[in-house]
């Protein structure tokens, strides 16, 4: 509760993983939660924990690639001079395979849900947030954003499109009282593998390559604390866990490190294919 008034707090991607663990985690006596995912049992469960935390939850099953409809509903439900707080984008879905191997259907698939979308929310509470001169929106990110990321270009494409848009807009926002967040995570424990497009790949394959270049595996638990602590400290720009941090310093002054494990990415893909 801040100033004797409710919180509002808006989770895209709430139904599973990182934004379900944020969900939960940000539940607490005079916050209101907008959960908004697909899946309409999952988004149920998480509704029922953070109630249980004591927080008001508010469903939202919604189709956030289908741009129309979301506009419809940000119209509607956050009409101009709504007074949202905290705005965690979180929905994504991502696709392994060469790039030659990936259809149009597939770019256009993660161009709309990845970066289309999260543009979308963060333009639309973006501009009820400087009416009332305060606000926050976090999108939530990847390492790929920095270093790319051979046999998920898609992915990588999309994501280094939110850095740009975190880049420029954080500047902006710094004049209205709005603060922007860009949040690179390694890997993270989630369904995110399993309901990712595969093209002459598949989930096993990918996830014996994950397994091959040892880096650590967050769980979603954790991911969502750092992510939550991290934006409470006021820290705008950042990457977890560890080795995401320092991959993250290390892309723009020293590429050769990057290259090496870009290597390793196709070495293993080609090993496994
Ligand atoms: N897991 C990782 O290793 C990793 C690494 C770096 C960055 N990230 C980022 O972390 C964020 C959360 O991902 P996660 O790993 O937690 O994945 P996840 O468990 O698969 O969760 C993805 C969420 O996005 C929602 N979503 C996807 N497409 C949607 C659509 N068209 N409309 C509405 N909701 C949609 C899903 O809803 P439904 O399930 O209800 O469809 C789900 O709630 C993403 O931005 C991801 O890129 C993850």
């Amino acid at each position: 509760m801040e100033d004797g008034r409710e919180e509002t707090i808006v989770v895209t991607g709430a139904s599973s993983g990182i934004g379900r663990e944020i969900a939960i985690q940000l539940a607490e006596p005079g916050r209101i939660l907008w959960l908004l995912g697909r899946d309409e049992q999952r988004l149920e469960d998480v509704a029922a924990k953070v109630r249980s935390k004591g927080a008001v939850a508010e469903k939202v099953k919604i189709d956030l690639a289908d741009l129309k409809a979301v506009d419809v509903f940000l119209e509607n439900t956050f009409p101009s001079g709504s007074d949202v707080d905290w705005v965690y984008l979180g929905a994504a879905i991502t696709a392994f395979g060469e790039v030659q191997d990936m259809t149009g259907e597939d770019w256009d698939k993660l161009y709309r849900t990845n970066l289309l979308s999260p543009v979308q929310m963060a333009r639309h509470f973006y501009v009820n947030m400087i009416e009332r001169k305060r606000g926050n929106i976090i999108l939530i990110s990847s390492l790929a954003a920095y270093a790319g990321y051979p046999t998920a270009t898609a992915y990588a494409t999309m994501k280094a499109g939110l850095l740009g848009l975190y880049r420029s807009l954080c500047y902006e926002g710094k004049g209205h009282g709005v603060s922007i967040f860009h949040a690179s995570l390694g890997y993270v424990g989630t369904g995110i593998y399993k309901s990712a497009i595969y093209r002459k790949t598949s989930y096993e394959k990918t996830m014996k390559s994950i397994d091959r270049l040892g880096f650590r595996i967050l769980p979603a638990s954790e991911a969502a604390s750092k992510i939550i602590s991290n934006v409470k400290r006021g820290k705008s720009e950042f990457a977890i866990p560890g080795y995401a941090a320092a991959m993250k310093w290390v892309a723009p002054r020293m590429p050769f490190v990057i290259t090496a494990v870009h290597r390793r990415i196709m070495k293993i893909y080609r090993q496994l294919a």
